[in-house]
This record gives C-alpha cells, sequence and structure tokens, in this order.
C-alpha cells in the first residue's frame, strides 16, 4: 500500500507528526505509559522521514505519553457521567482517542485545519457520531456547528501554546459564552520555560516548533480573569505519571534536594500541567 503524504502539512499541523512519532516510540517500549498497535500503523503508513525525531530525548516521550494518559482518564470521567453528551477535540491532530474511549452512544467532533481532518479521514472514516469539522479554531463559526442542549466536555492538548495571549483569552471566552456549563481540558506551559525552550534544542525540528509557542500560564487565575463565567477545577502534572523513569535532575529539582531556591523549584514543578475548567458558569 502506498504511503501517505503529509505534504500538505506545515507550521503547527506539522507538530502533530511530532506528538503521534513520539507516543509510538513510548508505545513499543515493553514497560510504556501508552500501548496500541495504531500508533505503529499510523507511523507506518504515513511517509515522512521520521528519524528527524531520533536524537529527542526519551523523557519528552515520557512527558507526552503521560499526559495523553491524563487526558484519556478525564474524557473517560466525562464518558461515565454524560454517556450521551458530546466531545469535541480542538486541534486534535491524529490522535485516535475516540477510537480509545467510544462508548458507543457520545457524539465526538474533531475540529483542526482542512489539511489536517482529510489526512485524519484517511485513517478513521468518520460516522453520523464521530466526525471533523474542517476549520481554524480561530474562525468561531465552528461553534455553531456543535449540536446544542447537550453537556460538552471539549480537549485542547497540545493546541493552546499555538495562539497569542489575546486570542487564548478569545477562544475561551468564546466558548465560556456560547457553550455554558461545558468543561474543558488543556495544557499549559509557565512562561520561564516557553521562554526558557527557544532555541535550546539540537533537534531543529523542536527548535521550529518551540519558536512558535506563544501562550503561557503561570497561575490557573490567569485563566479565570479571561471572563467572569470561567472556574478551574483541577490540574494534574505529567510528572506523577513518571514512576522511576523520572529523570534525575527532575527528582533532584522537585524534592528540594538540590541546590534550588524555593521559586525556582515551583517554576520547574510548573513547567507543564494538565487543568480542567468549567466554561460559562
Ligand atoms: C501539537 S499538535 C497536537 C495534536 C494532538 N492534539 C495531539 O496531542 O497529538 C497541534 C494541533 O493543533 C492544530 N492546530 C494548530 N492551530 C490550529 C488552528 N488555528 N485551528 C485548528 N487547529 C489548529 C494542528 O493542526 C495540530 O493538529
Amino acid at each position: 500500500m502506498d504511503k501517505i503524504s503529509v505534504q500538505l502539512l506545515e507550521g503547527v499541523s506539522e507538530t502533530l507528526l511530532f506528538t503521534l512519532y513520539m507516543r509510538y516510540r513510548e508505545s513499543i517500549r515493553p514497560d510504556g505509559k501508552v500501548s496500541d498497535k495504531r500508533y505503529f500503523d499510523l507511523v507506518k503508513s504515513i511517509d515522512f522521514d521520521f528519524s528527524t525525531f531520533d536524537e529527542i530525548p526519551e523523557d519528552m516521550q515520557l512527558s507526552l505519553a503521560c499526559r495523553s494518559v491524563i487526558f484519556d482518564n478525564l474524557t473517560r470521567n466525562f464518558i461515565k457521567i454524560h454517556p450521551e453528551g458530546i466531545v469535541v477535540s480542538l486541534g486534535s491532530g491524529l490522535d485516535f482517542r475516540h477510537e480509545r474511549l467510544d462508548n458507543g452512544k457520545i457524539v465526538w467532533i474533531d475540529v483542526d485545519v482542512p489539511e489536517v481532518t482529510a489526512l485524519r479521514i484517511a485513517f478513521f472514516p468518520e460516522t453520523s457520531r464521530h466526525y471533523s469539522i474542517s476549520s481554524s479554531i480561530l474562525d468561531f463559526s465552528w461553534m455553531n456547528k456543535i449540536p446544542k442542549g447537550l453537556p460538552v466536555f471539549f480537549i485542547a492538548e497540545g493546541l493552546l501554546v499555538y495562539f497569542t495571549p489575546n486570542e487564548v483569552k478569545s477562544i475561551l471566552s468564546s466558548i465560556s459564552r456560547i457553550f455554558k456549563g461545558s468543561e474543558m481540558i488543556l495544557d499549559a506551559y509557565n512562561h520561564w520555560y516557553i521562554n526558557a525552550a527557544k532555541g535550546s534544542s539540537p533537534s531543529p525540528f523542536l527548535n521550529k516548533m518551540y519558536g512558535m509557542w506563544k501562550w503561557g500560564m503561570d497561575d490557573w487565575h490567569e485563566i479565570e480573569a479571561f471572563e467572569p463565567g470561567i472556574h478551574f477545577l483541577e490540574e494534574y502534572y505529567q510528572y506523577h505519571g513518571f514512576g522511576d523513569r523520572m529523570p534525575e535532575g527532575l527528582k533532584a529539582a522537585l524534592s528540594g534536594e538540590d541546590a534550588y531556591s524555593e521559586r525556582e523549584q515551583e517554576v520547574i514543578r510548573t513547567m507543564s500541567r494538565i487543568g480542567h475548567i468549567r466554561l460559562g458558569g
């Protein structure tokens, strides 16, 4: 079978290949935090030189896999409570969370740019309960296409960092005004990491990706301040899932063993995290 071209992906959309490949690499470890043959199937079917990611350190794949597990768990909880609700996965790339979590009743909508949804459909055919909306998240008319009157759960994994602070505010505020009582899970890096990452990697791909990062957040109150209806519910940290694969430097910094000040420890602790928020009151 001919491999599927990803030539149309560029800029931010190309970053989906990175998250996919990192999870694939994790999935082939005997002790992988994620395990699913579909990672292998996707990577083998895509016409792209994935060796460009060979030099990327293992803690990156560990972190992305642990992030994915947390997103899965939170989404699974929502589906358990609202088995006939709606999940809207924003900037879903080639993630196949629907295939992992579908309960046979939920409606699942992936929103991504047209070149990505075309690719997604080539791998995962649409159904009446699982389909894509081809649109930039910034063209808010996609919101009109989401069925109303049912509980809605938004997923924004590896997405918001690519928008400016004003754009993030505008996206979350609009969702909050239109989807009252909805929930969202999202990940965020702190400002320190957004700046420190730039130009820091030996990998040209990573440096290009870091160069596109625009939005960081130090405190969930920054998100609550966007709009009165936005409320922080809970947060999670990828490194809680690292177990005995926690990098030594991180372990030392978090435990306070090393020569880090309290402030530095806090910056390291909050470098990357996942939040669960309620929107629209
Ligand atoms: C780093 S990838 C993450 C993909 C997926 N969520 C994952 O975790 O594997 C970023 C995704 O956001 C999408 N994206 C970026 N900007 C977007 C925009 N303005 N509108 C819709 N999707 C966007 C990209 O096309 C890509 O699929």
